[in-house]
């Protein structure tokens, strides 16, 4: 392939240069995948209505996030693992956000830690939180958060248990990758992904290791981490990291109307509209058609964002349209990353900038902060 012009296009290169075994990670849905597919299709399912002969020679697709005039409503989701799409992935994704003007979320779960994430790149990202069982590591996280001026804490709250993703368990997904003959056969297919991989310290989870007393070796690291993920975490140790992170905070998992009161009670800043990109509650409806039942609860009381689903500019102004007021790309923006490094999540930045400006342009709307459902048939 030579043009990329979309996002299926970056996906198809990325499915070419990343490892099977990370690429069916980003892929997965948990079970079935039908809330996966889900995601997609409703969003797709979405009309516009066609107008002409409207004045759309000025245009915007500015929109505020937490305060911060963004080009567009676009922030990069939390993804674990996206230092194993490329070497030095977080890095390369938080420079391409960073350099375009959107925010960029670190996971828990990323290769490289928060301390190198911080010392590569000049503005402030936003750190995602999973609750595990030990709360002083998790505290400790905080605190490193809030040495490395972290703007935001995002608190992800639907993964007390894990999904199980059906390809994981079959490509015996590890990190690093084990080694066998059929992962050998695929290395040695990825030259370019295995060459920079080689040069890089980072393939390790870096927020962890060296953090965790006990955890020195990759495989007793896998074993801790299943274990941890905390089932008992209830809306008691949500306010307790409340009290412990004063800065702004966002809460992602919600799909409720009664999870929705619960997190106003505790005092958020924003919501996201999430089931976790179809990897968790297979069989839960997909993100959009939870947005409005939340946003009853929320409209004028915090931020309401939604991801799931987004692999186009259309589907960011369908959201928009519909009431949200901001969305988070995650394999979307990891294709990029797996095809290109930085310049990937530059080019998929912009391919949905640019896809959002024209449907906007063709649906006869300027403004994107005053776009509303009278845009959509
Ligand atoms: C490969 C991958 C890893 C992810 N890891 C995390 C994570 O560490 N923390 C988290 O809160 N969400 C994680 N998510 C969920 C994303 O933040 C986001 O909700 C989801 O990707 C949105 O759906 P989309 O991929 O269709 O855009 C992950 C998603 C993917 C695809």
């Amino acid at each position: 392939m030579t043009v990329i012009t979309s996002v299926s296009d970056m996906r198809e290169k990325a499915r070419q240069t990343v490892p099977r075994m990370f690429f069916d990670y980003v892929e997965s849905g948990s079970w079935t995948e039908d809330t996966l597919r889900a995601n997609i299709a409703d969003l797709s399912n979405i009309k516009f209505r066609q107008r002409v002969a409207i004045d759309i020679s000025k245009r915007s697709t500015q929109m505020k996030m937490l305060d911060q005039v963004l080009p567009m409503p676009v922030a990069l989701a939390p993804t674990g693992l996206a230092g194993m799409q490329t070497a030095d992935g977080e890095i390369h994704a938080a420079r391409a956000a960073e350099k375009f003007g959107v925010p960029f979320t670190l996971s828990t779960m990323s290769v490289c830690s928060i301390e190198e994430v911080r010392s590569r790149t000049s503005s402030p990202f936003w750190f995602q939180l999973y609750v595990m069982k030990d709360r002083a590591f998790i505290y400790d996280l905080i605190e490193r958060a809030k040495r490395a001026n972290c703007s935001a804490l995002m608190i992800t709250l639907d993964l007390q248990v894990m999904g199980q993703r059906h390809r994981d368990v079959k490509n015996g997904l590890s990190v690093p990758p084990k080694i066998s003959l059929k992962n050998i056969i695929d290395l040695v297919n990825r030259p370019k992904w295995c060459f920079k991989m080689l040069k890089t310290k980072n393939r390790k989870f870096g927020n962890i290791v060296g953090h965790v007393k006990g955890i020195k070796d990759m495989s007793s690291l896998a074993e801790w981490t299943s274990k941890q993920f905390d089932p008992s975490l209830s809306w008691e140790d949500v306010k307790e990291l409340r009290r412990r992170w004063p800065g702004k905070l966002i809460l992602k998992g919600i799909m409720d109307k009664d999870d929705a009161k619960a997190a106003l009670d505790i005092g958020v800043d924003a919501l996201v509209v999430s089931n976790h990109g179809g990897r968790q509650l297979d069989g839960t409806s997909s993100t959009i058609s939870a947005l409005p039942g939340v946003l009853d609860v929320t409209k004028g009381k915090c931020e309401t964002w939604v991801d799931g689903g987004i692999r186009t500019g259309q589907d960011i102004l369908r959201l928009i349209a519909l009431g949200a007021q901001g969305t988070l790309i995650g394999r979307a923006f990891l294709y990029g990353l797996g095809a290109e490094g930085e310049v990937g999540v530059t080019n998929v930045l912009q391919i949905l900038q640019k896809e959002l400006d024209m449907t906007m342009g063709l649906c006869g709307a300027t403004n994107l902060s005053s776009v509303d459902e009278s845009i959509l048939l």
